[in-house]
């Protein structure tokens, strides 16, 4: 059996005294594209960030093509697309420049790009068609347009995993056709993509496979199984046969709000 890309063994996450994940685990194989749904505060950024190796497990581990993330990660094998909100924009970086952060594990102690990272970080703009965007701070771009700067930064790096946590949020269908276009490039030249998303309608074109997250993996199978409406009932945390609860909409529910409410439900 080959080892998997990307697995995930019984991660255990608190921030203080919130459990953001209890048990999670997940095994997904090279070249694939996985697409991982859950409502608000389900997890899913702290998952990417577990394998990145930028949170650490309380309990349970991580392997990526069966090396530690910090490991895979100095090697440049893993490129991310942050979530908007972890971003600090006013940022004094150019787009050129966060492309060419993709760089740095090509580059020596002293950072100066050679003519192969300008060559890279060039082509990579080119195919997120940001080629004229090159010089601008990254903050003075639209949602879309900084969406592709974080894939065209993962794609000058030459990674072998794509980590995009939400980018079609408040992104237009231009920019989402184009990363998705992308990234079905990116996974056929081998690239091991999980993309978090909202957009339920996207999922069975783009992905190969879809994962329901709620703290814990609650079901990764072919999305036009897991996007069925009983499946999405258990992962938005709605009690679909209790009336009581409010018919709230998946895409903006709160796992913390649906605990509240299972819970007043109860009492
Ligand atoms: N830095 C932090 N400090 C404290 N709690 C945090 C922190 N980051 C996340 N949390 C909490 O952990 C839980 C999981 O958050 P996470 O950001 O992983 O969810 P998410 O599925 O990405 O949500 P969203 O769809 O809103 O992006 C939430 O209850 C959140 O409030
Ligand atoms: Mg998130």
């Amino acid at each position: 059996m080959s080892t998997p890309a990307i697995l995930v063994d019984n991660v255990t996450v608190h921030y203080g005294e919130v459990l953001a994940l209890d048990s999670a685990s997940l095994s997904l194989d090279a070249a694939r594209i996985c697409g991982l749904i859950g409502m608000n505060g389900s997890g899913k950024s702290t998952l990417f960030k577990v394998i990145m190796g930028m949170v650490k497990p309380d309990a349970g581990s991580v392997l990526i093509g069966g090396q530690s993330p910090s490991k895979a990660r100095k090697e440049g094998g893993i490129g991310y697309v942050p979530q908007s909100e972890d971003v600090d924009w006013q940022f004094p970086l150019s787009v050129r420049d966060v492309v060419m952060m993709g760089r740095y594990g090509h580059q020596g102690f002293t950072r100066r790009p050679s003519k192969a990272d300008r060559a890279a970080v060039d082509e990579a703009l080119d195919r997120v068609e940001l080629g004229e965007y090159a010089g601008r701070q990254i903050g003075q771009l639209s949602g879309g347009q900084k969406k592709r700067a974080f894939v065209a930064r993962g794609i000058a790096q030459g990674a072998t995993m794509m980590l995009l946590d939400e980018p079609f949020a408040g992104v237009d269908k231009r920019s989402e056709a184009t990363i998705s276009r992308l990234l079905r490039e990116l996974a056929s030249d081998g690239c091991t993509i999980l993309i978090s998303t909202h957009d339920l309608h996207a999922m069975p074109a783009l992905c190969d496979e879809a994962v329901l997250l709620m703290r814990r993996v609650l079901m990764h199978g072919a999305p036009e199984l897991v996007l069925q409406p009983e499946n999405l009932a258990m992962a938005f945390g709605l009690d679909v046969l209790n009336r009581d609860l409010p018919a709230a909409d998946p895409a903006s529910a709160d796992a913390d709000a649906a605990d509240a409410a299972r819970a007043e439900n109860r009492s």
